[in-house]
């Protein structure tokens, strides 16, 4: 038998079983720039170093210096309720989409950029009279730079055209997060709060007649709750902006636990007609 033929079918077969559980890809939380650490010689311990011989007479090779290049960033520490309070800072500033947009792209204090391919801001229509928040943006989302276009995309659009809505002309899509976690992991409550002074704000400037949350996270961030998805979905709640304003918020299930358990689509069909006929009760109010 051709063991190395086998051990490289093994091999394929564990990588392809990384990439459908989500880690596609060799990285930590922090980038490590290996050529700026000190080989492992240069740190032995001192007890060892000094009772060995030396072995050679010629000079020794320099060993890079463990600072950083001049032209690296300085790491961005991942909780810092400072970071939290510059994100809403820089977001009141903000007085419209285009400009909360170029500061959030700007933004240098979410770790998760460092990571991430692109910033995913938004889609759809600005001022649209619905606007979704999801949790984070995936594979597919981080490659194309737009939210919800992978699978779970797809489902969402076809969930409201359902309706006869679709995101070119009804809808205006984002996340809570706008940079996507590595492995697709459940993003931290510091990287939420700070991509959340953000996202509250996007939501006060395209001023949407009905929110709708997708999902877990996306709803307890922006709900500022501990209640799960299973209690908060199907419930109109009122969400209370800095401006003062309030806009009706309706919590549902992610598009991507309707595709994991289809048997839940009924309850999300529910909260759809309440969507609808809520949008239908407004724009006869108005
Ligand atoms: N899931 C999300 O929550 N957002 C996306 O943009 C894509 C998948």
């Amino acid at each position: 038998m051709d063991t190395t033929a086998l051990a490289r079918e093994d091999l394929a077969s564990l990588l392809q079983w990384y990439v459908e559980h989500g880690l596609d890809e060799t990285i930590g939380e922090e980038a490590v720039d290996r050529f700026a650490l000190p080989p492992p010689a240069a740190v032995a311990p001192a007890s060892l170093s000094s009772s060995a011989p030396p072995r050679s007479t010629t000079a020794p090779t320099p060993i890079r210096a463990a600072t950083p290049p001049p032209t690296a960033r300085a790491p961005v520490p991942l909780e810092s309720p400072q970071l939290v309070e510059d994100a809403r800072e820089l977001a009141r500033r903000c007085t419209t989409i285009a400009e909360l947009e170029e500061a959030v792209r700007a933004f240098e204090g979410c770790a998760l950029k460092r990571t991430a391919k692109n910033t995913v801001f938004a889609d759809g229509v600005a001022g649209a009279p619905i606007m979704v928040v999801g949790e984070a943006p995936g594979a597919d989302e981080d490659r194309l730079g737009k939210p919800f276009v992978g699978v779970s995309g797809q489902l969402l659009d076809r969930m409201f055209a359902a309706l006869g809505m679709s995101r070119e002309r009804d809808l205006y899509i984002t996340n809570i997060l706008f940079w996507r976690p590595p492995g697709n992991r459940t993003p931290t409550l510091a990287e939420q709060s700070i991509c959340l002074a953000f996202t509250r704000r996007h939501i006060e400037l395209a001023r949407p007649k009905l929110l709708v949350l997708a999902g877990g996270t996306a709803a307890k961030a922006v709900l500022d709750t501990t209640e799960g998805i299973m209690r908060l979905r199907g419930k109109w709640t009122s969400l209370k902006l800095d401006d003062g304003t309030e806009v009706p918020t309706m919590p549902t299930f992610h598009p991507a636990y309707l595709l994991r358990t289809p048997a839940s689509k009924r309850q999300s069909w529910l909260d759809l007609l309440a969507i609808d006929k809520k949008l239908k009760e407004l724009n006869l109010s108005s």
